[in-house]
């Protein structure tokens, strides 16, 4: 996808490669202006969890409670995801969480009316790689889940289409060598399912999230 003149990207802002820890990484994006989506927004929502996890969860980009309060998951999808993540045996000191995009992208009719969640497009999720190729760089976990499409456009390429490939370990060259993926749903994509499906959504959505843990090899989805 071709760089927008209007959409430089971050790698502009991307500490120098010996400061690329989370903690500088965190800082450095708050300067960010590798799109146009930092200027509505109320700020960066870089990322949370464990550094040194062993699986990484990738969402698509923060909601209004995450602009908000500047940290990933913290809404209603992320509730529904902390239990996902806590039912398939994931243990939270295992767990990185971020964002394929690190600004909230919405629509609103009016100021004071109420922000839409818009999907970020593909401009933004290029312009937006820079940061999640150095975290993931850093926290170099041992299994990458990818929650819902953007995630799975930012890390398994445009062609990738979660609901054919769901819940299996794909295995990718990255820079750190090769690399476990996971791919599910969205959590927001099981609250969006109607109420007599949602149970079986959620259901599909914590056995994904078994196959990351069970990937970890020690045990970790039997708990
Ligand atoms: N949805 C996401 O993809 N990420 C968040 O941080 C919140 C909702």
């Amino acid at each position: 996808m071709a760089t927008r003149p209007d959409r430089p990207g971050a790698t502009a802002w991307l500490p120098d490669p010996d400061h690329r820890d989370v903690a500088h990484l965190r800082e450095a994006a708050t300067a960010c202006r590798g799109c146009e989506l930092w200027e509505p927004a109320t700020q960066v929502v870089f990322s949370a969890g464990v550094v040194t996890g062993r699986v990484a969860l990738v969402g698509e980009q923060p909601g209004d409670v995450e602009d908000q309060r500047g940290i990933p998951f913290v809404g209603p999808a992320g509730r529904l995801l902390q239990e996902a993540v806590a039912e398939a045996g994931l243990a939270r000191e295992d767990v990185y969480v971020t964002n394929a995009v690190k600004h909230f992208r919405f629509s609103q009719s009016a100021p004071g009316n109420r922000r839409i969640h818009a999907t970020p497009d593909a401009g933004h999720v290029t312009a937006c790689k820079p940061w999640l190729a150095a975290e993931l760089v850093a926290v170099d976990p041992d299994v990458v889940v990818v929650l819902g499409a953007t995630a799975a456009k930012a890390l398994l390429g445009p062609s990738f289409r979660v609901t054919r490939e769901r819940g299996v370990v794909l295995e990718r060259e990255t820079s750190r060598g090769t690399k476990r993926f996971v791919a599910t749903i969205h959590p927001s994509a099981v609250l969006r399912t109607p109420a007599p499906e949602r149970e079986q959504a959620r259901a599909g959505l914590v056995a994904d999230l078994r196959v990351a843990a069970s990937a970890l090899g020690d045990g970790a989805a039997e708990t």
